[in-house]
């Protein structure tokens, strides 16, 4: 019998295991792959090591030009990157692993399966035996939704389509790269094969590119990655593959591009299945585990964090949900503000935003007054980014004086953005944003010139 069960070792996971032994809890982990999950293996850690050699190709191939600086032969060696991802993975997970036994959590590779209520707790199995614990925290991730087009079955089979499992695998560039998502995943994939100097399209249902992305936003990224060769089909949806290529409905049209690699990015699936949820009467809603404000489900003492519970896909929420779970377990109130969380898309330039954008926040009724200031009222910005089109976009709450929301495109925004989230969250006036003090030169103070233009 120990006291916490956790179900997965990504992000939710092994955080919550970790808070949780800190706190004196015995803990026992389950992971049926590699510890770190799809953030760590085959999600964010990976994208960025690919990103950050697509950048600074980009800067030898050409961009190093504008700063006077040139090469005379640039070569982006695709395996190479491949191998070096693998590194930092490898050094990675192995990293969690250590902290993960330092604080005595025991880890089991195995597929683990609740199967029901014990005298004093839960049971679980794996691997042939059985474990009893106090609690349990569900924190088994998603996986790529992969959509009943014709074609895309069999492609998966033959290698033809990847979803991000597969791409961070891929051996050789592709010439001809159809991304069918223009989400998160699709944008920055298709940003680094397009450094690679592959042929990128991507194919987007809807009329805008990154989802929920401040209008604005989305226009200016979408209209850089035209200037640099991704050609996008908006308003289209995929009917069906072939062996070498997509055909989409484009205006009442059917039209077939060719590829020869096809990448997946429809959106992500909380992985639910073969847990044994029955067994408890876990509640789920539209396939991800139902739970409250403290990421308890329907069931005392089992809770679910991470992109299991479908509330927000993302390694940083993540965190706070497993943080939470175990603070709700010590007793101690916490909550997730889903609000102030930041959403980045590593692209070059990086688009970083948290909060409400001008649109959501003058449909939920805000007294909703904007201000937009080029990147350029940063000197650190004009000196690092020639040429650069970046914005930073404040949406105001006059009624409330409160920020609502700061949408950010430019190379920085990344680091920053945590800065924006934390005027949300903490709810301050402007009179006491402008009293903090900004680094200069940072690109960080264009939110302190954005902020005293409000
Ligand atoms: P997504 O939900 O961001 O985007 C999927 C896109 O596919 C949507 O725009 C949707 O309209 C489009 N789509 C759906 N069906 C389609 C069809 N049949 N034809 C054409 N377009 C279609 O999902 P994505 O990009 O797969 O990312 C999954 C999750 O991973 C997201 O929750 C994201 O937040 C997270 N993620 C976050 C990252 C970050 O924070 N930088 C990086 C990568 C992933």
């Amino acid at each position: 019998m120990v006291d916490l069960i956790v179900l997965g070792a990504g992000p939710a996971g092994y955080l919550a295991a970790e808070r949780a032994a800190q706190a004196g809890f015995s803990v026992v982990c389950f992971e049926k792959k590699s510890v770190g999950g799809v953030c760590l293996n085959e999600g964010c850690i990976p994208s960025k090591t690919l990103l950050n050699s697509a950048k600074i190709y980009d800067y030898a191939k050409h961009d190093g030009q504008k700063y006077g600086v040139s090469t005379s032969e640039a070569a982006l060696d695709h395996a190479f990157v491949i191998k070096r991802k693998d590194k930092v993975v490898r050094a990675l997970v192995s990293g969690v692993e250590t902290t993960l036994k330092k604080l005595k959590v025991e880890i089991v590779r195995e597929d683990a399966k609740i199967t029901g209520k014990s005298a004093s707790g839960f049971n679980v199995a794996a691997g042939g035996q059985t474990w009893e614990a106090g609690r349990l925290l569900i924190a088994t991730g998603s996986q790529a939704v992969v959509p009943p087009i014709p074609g895309v079955k069999e492609g998966l089979a033959s290698g033809f389509v990847m979803t991000n499992r597969e791409v961070f695998q891929l051996a050789e560039l592709p010439h001809e790269l159809v991304v069918i998502g223009g989400g998160v995943i699709g944008l920055e994939l298709a940003s680094y094969f397009n450094s690679a100097d592959c042929h990128v399209t991507v194919v987007e249902m809807l009329e805008d590119i990154g989802g929920s992305l401040d209008k604005e936003v989305a226009a200016l990224l979408r209209g850089n990655y035209e200037k640099k060769g991704i050609t996008f089909h908006t308003g289209c949806k995929v009917t069906s593959l072939s062996a070498n290529g997509v055909t989409f409905q484009e205006g009442g049209n059917s039209k077939t591009i060719s590829a020869d690699k096809v990448l997946l990015s429809v959106g992500r699936r909380p992985s639910i299945e073969s847990l044994g949820l029955e067994t408890l009467d876990v509640y789920t809603q539209c396939g991800a585990i139902l739970t409250g404000e403290s990421m308890q489900t329907n069931i005392p003492n089992v809770y679910a964090a991470g992109d299991v519970n479908g509330r927000s896909m993302l390694a940083h929420t993540a965190y706070r949900e497993a943080e939470v779970s175990v603070n709700h377990m010590l007793g101690k109130p916490d909550r997730v503000n889903y609000n102030a969380i930041p959403g980045v898309i590593y692209t070059n330039p990086e688009v970083a935003f948290v909060g409400e954008s001008e649109d959501s926040a003058r449909q939920k009724g805000f007294s909703v007054k904007t201000v937009k200031l080029p990147m350029q009222y940063s000197g650190r910005y004009m000196a690092e980014n020639e040429g650069g089109n970046g914005f930073c976009k404040v949406v105001y709450d006059k009624k409330n004086d409160r920020i609502l929301g700061i949408h950010m495109v430019g190379n920085s925004a990344s680091e920053i953005i945590y800065g924006a989230g934390m005027l949300i969250e903490m709810q301050l006036p402007l009179e006491k944003i402008k009293q903090f003090v900004f680094p200069h030169p940072t690109v960080s103070e264009i939110i302190r010139e954005a902020i005293y233009q409000l």
